[in-house]
């Protein structure tokens, strides 16, 4: 239905320097399995099976990481130690990377839009992997997939915050049409709590009409003088329709040092199985 996944991984990680200084921050690992990996396992797990990275400069250890090293495999073929390949190797025989590089950081919807030419005209996903997203159950893209075949149009992962923290996500207001889904009426970037028209804040995870190329190429700078895809989304809004989603599961913000140490705490202890 949906076979594709675009991850934007440009990046600088900033945050988590000096460890990003030469490693992107994508390939950091919680436990023992690289950020990126989590998220392409779910875009796997939900159909989308072509993996579109929109990459940088410094970003190579992406490409290597979901390609075979075959000096590896050669070395630990035949040993007790193949099931540490395990995860990465199911991953390599069901997904296909393909690259593409963002040359300036100009935001989230220019990494979109230059992400054109690997998804081309059809309805995509979109991945941003320092939302770490766990489920028991189908995971969040795989619910965003059912949800799609009944809207038909672009969908926002959503979840509640805190009012203080709305000015680090998109937030958006809508009208409920059932417990956890809504029709988008607006939606604002990164608001100060008393400019937020909720608490509702936009979770790194995305089906994107690709009617929405074409709006991102007239969307201008907006918060932190960047492209925002939350400003396209609600031009999007407003021209048809966009639903945001209350997804089912836990997610851990990734993208922050108190974040990533929660992320891994909780999948040491739940899913990692020892030796
Ligand atoms: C991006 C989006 C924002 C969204 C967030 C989710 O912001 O622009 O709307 O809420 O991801 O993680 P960033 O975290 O890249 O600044």
């Amino acid at each position: 239905m949906i076979s594709k996944c675009l991850f934007p991984v440009a990046g600088y990680g900033t945050r988590f320097l000096p460890a990003t200084k030469s490693m992107p921050k994508e390939m950091l690992p919680v436990v023992n399995k690289p950020l990126v990996q989590y998220g392409v396992e779910e875009a796997i797990e939900a159909g989308m099976t072509t993996c579109a990275m929109v990459t940088g400069r410094g970003k190579r250890a992406i490409a290597d990481h979901f390609d075979i090293s075959y000096e590896l495999e050669h070395q630990i073929a035949g040993s007790g130690k193949e099931k540490y390949l395990e995860s990465i190797r199911n991953v390599l025989e069901q997904g296909v990377f393909t690259m593409v590089r963002q040359r300036e950081m100009k935001g989230l919807g220019h990494a979109i839009l230059t992400g054109q030419v690997l998804t081309g005209n059809e309805p995509f996903g979109v991945l941003l992997s320092d939302d770490l997203c766990l489920n028991d159950g189908p995971g969040v893209l795989a619910q965003m997939v059912e949800l799609y075949k009944q809207f038909r149009c672009s969908i926002v992962a959503i979840q509640e915050v805190p009012p203080e923290e709305t000015h680090k996500y998109g937030v958006i207001a809508g009208g409920c049409l059932k417990p956890g889904i809504y029709s988008v009426e607006q939606m604002v970037e990164k608001p100060a709590p008393e400019d937020a028209p909720s608490n509702l804040a936009i979770i790194g995870r995305y089906i994107l009409t690709p009617d929405i190329f074409d709006i991102l190429r007239e969307t201008e700078a907006g918060a932190n003088g960047e492209i925002q895809l939350t400003d396209a989304l609600q031009e999007q809004a407003r021209r048809g329709c966009v639903m945001a989603y209350k997804f089912r599961g836990r997610r851990f913000d990734c993208g922050s040092v108190p974040g990533f140490v929660e992320a891994t705490n909780f999948v040491y202890e739940n899913y990692y199985s020892g030796d």
